[in-house]
């Protein structure tokens, strides 16, 4: 038995979960996948009723759980940022998710690309160091020294400045960082994860020809990971792996990408997918709780009008299943989104005409078929 937290949250949210859950219903009722869930009312209308975002309360209950199902926040009423980091950021931080998990596959007919050839590719994102922290440098040592040579570093810089330039000027920077602890976390999780699927290698994806100190640590990690895993790797400059999804998409299998630029790739990856009515995500902590969600918001320009394409949020729950040891049940429901698009089983976003619950019986009534 399973136990998942389900939290619908904001807008579109709640409906594709309401469908999600009768999915992973009829799955349960022809496999020996069993689960309980627990809803949590996280998001906008607790927040505007009471102030409470993530509460403490929250976490702990959360915590108890094998896994989340998350639809989706968000609500004009509601200053943009405060949702976002007072429960979506915050939740991977404390449940420290420092995977995300972004598959991406060619759902034809909706891949714009004119080569009709399949691909699948599944980007593993770190989702905690990189560009996304603020601070900085390759160090050995404390953390403290690492601190007190961010400071110098910085201090050179600025006199390197002012002797350059005579006139005031105002400056910013950003400072990407990235730790053995962090790299090695996240090689070990995707030369698992490859393996897992039956592949011989990885790629990684960096821009260790420019910004040679943190992606050239990553670099040596994942060699010797590659090494001690027995598997092969290859690098991929972002620049160019952003032209390869583009023209050889079939040519990758699992890869691994840095924080800032899988944000980015991740985005091109849901386009030539399909779009975002076709993306599932999983935020992970292999050793805790993850968090499965489409990738998709709360789309209150649509919300209420029965629109919402529920089909992210059905792969979102594939990959919980596959997550949480149940492989055979995920592809089960991977082949009910096929059957869906052969057969016009779709929402208006999709070219079909069928509400979101209709389409979520389409997947429950594929699913219930397949018992033997
Ligand atoms: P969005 O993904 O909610 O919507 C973008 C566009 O795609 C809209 O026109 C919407 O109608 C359409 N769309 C999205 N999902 C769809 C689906 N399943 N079926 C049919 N059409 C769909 O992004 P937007 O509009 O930028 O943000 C709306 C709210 O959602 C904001 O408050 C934003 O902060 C939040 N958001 C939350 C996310 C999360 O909870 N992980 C992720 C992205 C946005
Ligand atoms: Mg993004």
């Amino acid at each position: 038995m399973k136990h998942l937290a389900i939290i619908p949250g904001d807008g579109i949210g709640k409906e594709v979960i309401d469908v999600g859950m009768e999915v992973l219903d009829a799955v349960s009722e022809i496999s020996s996948f069993d689960y309980d869930g627990e809803l949590f009312d996280i998001g906008s209308e607790r927040y505007l009723g009471t102030g409470e975002l993530l509460t403490d309360e929250d976490i702990s209950s959360l915590k108890k759980k094998d896994a989340i199902y998350f639809g989706a926040i968000g609500d004009p009423r509601v200053k943009p940022g405060i949702l976002e980091q007072g429960i979506l950021l915050k939740m991977r931080a404390v449940f420290d998710q420092y995977i995300n998990l972004r598959p991406v596959t060619s759902w034809f007919p909706l891949v714009p690309l004119k080569r009709e050839v399949p691909f699948d590719i599944h980007f593993l994102r770190e989702n905690t160091e990189d560009f996304y922290m603020g601070a900085g440098g390759t160090f050995g040592g404390s953390r403290k020294n690492a601190c007190v040579k961010v400071r110098r570093e910085m201090y050179d810089l600025e006199m390197e400045l002012k002797t350059k330039s005579s006139n005031n000027d105002d400056f910013a920077f950003e400072i990407g960082l990235l730790s053995r602890k962090g790299i090695t976390r996240f090689a070990d999780y995707a030369f698992n994860y490859a393996k897992s699927r039956g592949e011989s290698d990885i790629t990684l994806v960096d821009k260790a020809n420019v910004c040679t100190h943190i992606y050239g640590l990553q670099r040596t990690i994942f060699e010797e990971k590659a090494e001690e895993y027995g598997m092969g790797l290859k690098f991929m400059f972002v620049d160019a792996m952003a032209m390869a999804m583009i023209v050889r998409p079939e040519t990758f299998g699992t890869v691994a990408v840095p924080n800032l630029f899988g944000d980015i790739l991740t985005d091109l990856g849901a386009q030539i997918q399909g779009g975002l009515g076709m993306g599932g995500s999983g935020n992970i902590n292999p050793k805790g709780v993850s968090m499965f969600e489409p990738i998709h918001g709360s789309a209150p320009d649509i919300a209420g009008q029965k629109k919402a394409n529920p089909i992210a949020a059905v792969l979102a729950a594939q990959m919980l299943l596959e997550n949480q040891g149940y492989p055979e049940e995920g592809m089960m429901l991977h082949k009910s989104v096929r059957y869906c698009l052969d057969n016009g089983l779709t929402t208006p976003d999709l070219g079909g005409k069928l509400t979101t619950d209709e389409v979520g019986k389409a997947v429950c009534r594929y699913i219930l078929n397949q018992k033997t």
